[in-house]
Parts: structure tokens; C-alpha cells; sequence
């Protein structure tokens, strides 16, 4: 088992809040795709294993021309193993969906859409600077489900500067009465060299308040439930059967190959990066070389991206799996760090492990990162 990630590095426009990697500008377009293509091709042999997921992220790769995505759709099955069920997801902007496109996505083989919504609310999209409006976000969903497609998420960012408890109520309301089947729902972090950072300083939007997002995230949690959703993962939530098998198979430590500029990968002991440059990323593979860097996994690397990945999954840390990567005394180690939040019932223990409470979920980080002082 194995997935496939393939990073579109052009946005339309700059999101305030968004510090990933890709370039408004989209002269390098035609060139890019051929260099990824490219990449695929000379990595191959990196993965025996059958692929089960591919992932467009980015960027935004529902900018791509048909004709564009079609090159990369079919470089990934000359090259790879593509099982015939596989989950193939386009990340998607609302002003790209239309029947047309649509059509054209699922004629290529495409079968999930992640849908770039952030917020149901113009005066939220106006200051995040997205590049449609509320009623698109709609018209999109719609589009999605009227074209067949039935297994789609919509990312919604919530605690944004001046938004109500009532705005985040309506956006989930507005998601629930839509049938969405799967929410990837953030919580708004002020990245440095983000514009929503310098817009903060200068005084022109609000801080960030921490209490208001707690209380956001206790409202997610419980409308969720209340609608039937799994609360899977620390930011994702599913009705019955739509879980990501591409994400879920990256917290499960599943082998992945990244194409394209700043894409990571995973071979079970080795983790890539390829550069975060669109000129240098196009130039190496022109020359025939692979634009990555990379570092061998050392058995308490491995161990704490158990502990992180684990601790924001409903089924917590196994005791089992402790023992099998580090041991007994990293086991009594674990036991003894992890007492003081089953005091502050940020954590419940069982026979085979512990599980985040709802309250513990939003300090699952820093929880986890206090776990990590294995040897
Ligand atoms: C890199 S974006 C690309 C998705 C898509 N192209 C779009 O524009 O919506 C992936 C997701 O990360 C989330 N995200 C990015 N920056 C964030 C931030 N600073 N705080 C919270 N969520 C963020 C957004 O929900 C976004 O949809």
C-alpha cells in the first residue's frame, strides 16, 4: 500500500493567512507540469508497492487545464502501479468548479475533491483575499454532487479575526444542510511572513484570540457529533465510510512518494524534500537531477511521529506499538509523562492505550511535543 502526492505549486491569488508553497504568477505553468511528469518518470523505482491514493494538492490544482492534469494523470499510470479502486483527490477552489470541468475531472479518473472553502461568509473571504464569494462556495458544492461525485471535503478555518460564534455555527449549519460527507476544519494559525501577520501589527485586524478558538472548537466538536460525523483526526471529521484514506494513510506511516516543488516523501526510513523554488525545482530536472534533500529517520525520529501523529488520531497511542518501536522503557517513560494530563482529564487511559478527551484535542500538540524527550 502507497500514495502518491503531487504538489500544483499556482494560486490565482495570495490567501492572507497562507505561508505554503506557491506562485501567482503562471508563466512557468506548462513548464512545470512537464518537469513533474518528469519526475515521476525518473523516480519509479523508488516504490514496488501498489498505489492506493493519489493526492493533486497545493496551490491550487484545479487551475491546471484539463489537458495539463490529463499529462499528469498519465505519467502517474505508466509509471506506477494505479489500483484500479485507488482514491484520487483534486484539491479544488470554488471559482474553478463549473459541469464542464467537472465532467471532465471524473472522465480522467478523478473520485474526491478536496473543496477550498474557508468560510461561508463574504466579510471572511474579503479579508482572507480569497478569490470567490460565498454564493460560488455553494454553486460549487452543488455542481460537485450534481455531476455524481459523492465522496468530497470542504476545508472551513475557524477563530478568524472578528468571526462570531454565530458566523461559525452558521458556516458548519450551512456545510451540514449541503450533505457534506467529510470537514477538515483549522483552526487559524498567524504564520510570519504571512500578509495576515503584518495586517495584525499594524493594528488593521484584531489578534488572535485562543479563547475564542477553544470554544470554537468545543462548538465543532459537539455540532459534528450531533450531524453524525467521526471525529477522526484532530482537524478531520467524516460521516460513516468518507475518512481520507490518503491522509489517514500518512498518519499511519504508509510509503509516499511528493512530486513537484516542495512535495515531501516517505520510504519507511528516509524522508525528501524536494526545493521550495518553482525556477530552481524546473532547472534541476531539466538537468536530469532530482531537486531533494534528505534525512534518515533515527529510531526516537520515528518514535516521536508516532506519539504526534498517533495522539491527534481517535484511536490515540497503542501501548503495543510503544513496545514494538521503542521498548519497555520507552513504554514506562510514556507512562509516566502522559499522568499529569489524565489528571488535568486531558487524556483517559485504557488497557491498550490513551486517547485525547475533547478537552485534551486542543492542546494536542503541545501535549505531544512534551512527550518527546526519548533517547
Ligand atoms: C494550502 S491550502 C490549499 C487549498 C486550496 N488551494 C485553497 O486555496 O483553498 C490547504 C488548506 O490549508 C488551510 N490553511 C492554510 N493556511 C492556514 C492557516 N494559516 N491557518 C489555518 N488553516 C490554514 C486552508 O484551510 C486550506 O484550504
Amino acid at each position: 500500500m502507497a500514495g502518491l502526492y503531487i504538489h500544483i505549486p499556482f494560486c490565482r491569488k495570495a490567501c492572507n493567512y497562507c505561508n505554503f508553497h506557491f506562485s501567482t504568477s503562471h508563466k512557468q505553468i506548462n513548464e512545470m507540469v512537464s518537469s513533474i511528469a518528469k519526475e515521476m518518470e525518473m523516480r519509479a523505482k523508488e516504490i514496488d508497492e501498489e498505489i492506493n491514493t493519489i493526492y493533486f494538492g497545493g496551490g491550487t490544482p484545479s487551475l491546471l487545464q484539463i489537458g495539463l492534469l490529463e499529462t499528469l494523470m498519465n505519467a502517474a499510470r505508466e509509471h506506477y502501479n494505479i489500483n484500479d479502486q485507488a482514491e484520487i483527490t483534486l484539491e479544488a477552489n470554488p471559482d474553478d468548479i463549473d459541469l464542464e470541468k467537472a465532467e471532465a475531472w471524473k472522465a480522467l479518473g478523478i473520485n474526491r475533491f478536496s473543496i477550498g472553502i474557508q468560510s461561508f461568509a463574504d466579510e471572511n473571504l474579503k479579508w482572507m483575499n480569497r478569490a470567490h464569494n460565498a454564493k460560488q462556495s455553494i454553486t460549487a458544492v452543488e455542481i460537485i454532487k450534481q455531476t455524481g461525485f459523492h465522496n468530497y471535503s470542504i476545508d472551513l478555518i475557524y477563530g478568524t479575526p472578528g468571526q462570531s460564534m454565530e458566523g461559525w455555527v452558521k458556516d458548519l449549519r450551512t456545510a451540514f444542510e449541503l450533505g457534506v460527507p467529510h470537514l477538515s476544519c483549522y483552526a487559524l494559525t498567524v504564520e510570519e511572513k504571512t500578509a495576515l501577520n503584518s495586517l495584525i501589527k499594524k493594528g488593521e485586524l484584531p489578534e488572535i484570540n485562543q479563547d475564542e478558538q477553544a470554544d470554537r472548537f468545543e462548538t465543532l466538536m459537539q455540532l459534528t457529533a450531533e450531524a453524525g460525523y467521526h471525529h477522526y483526526e484532530i482537524s478531520n471529521f467524516a460521516l460513516s465510510g468518507y475518512e481520507s484514506k490518503h491522509n489517514s494513510a500518512y498518519w499511519e506511516g504508509v510509503v509516499y512518494l511528493g512530486f513537484g516543488p516542495s512535495a515531501h516523501s516517505f520510504d519507511g526510513v528516509k524522508r525528501k524534500w524536494n526545493i521550495s523554488n518553482n525556477n530552481a525545482y524546473i532547472k534541476s530536472l531539466t538537468n536530469h537531477l532530482l531537486p531533494h534533500k534528505e534525512e534518515t529517520l533515527s529510531k526516537k525520529d520515528v518514535l516521536n511521529e508516532y506519539i504526534m501523529t498517533a495522539l491527534r488520531q481517535s484511536k490515540g497511542i497503542e501501548k503495543k506499538i510503544l513496545l514494538q518501536k521503542g521498548g519497555q522503557t520507552c513504554l514506562n517513560e510514556i507512562t509516566s509523562l502522559i499522568k499529569p494530563y489524565m489528571k488535568t482529564q486531558k487524556v483517559v487511559e485504557d488497557e491498550t492505550g490513551w486517547r485525547l478527551t475533547n478537552h485534551g484535542k486542543f492542546f494536542a500538540d503541545g501535549i505531544a511535543a512534551s512527550l518527546f524527550t526519548l533517547e
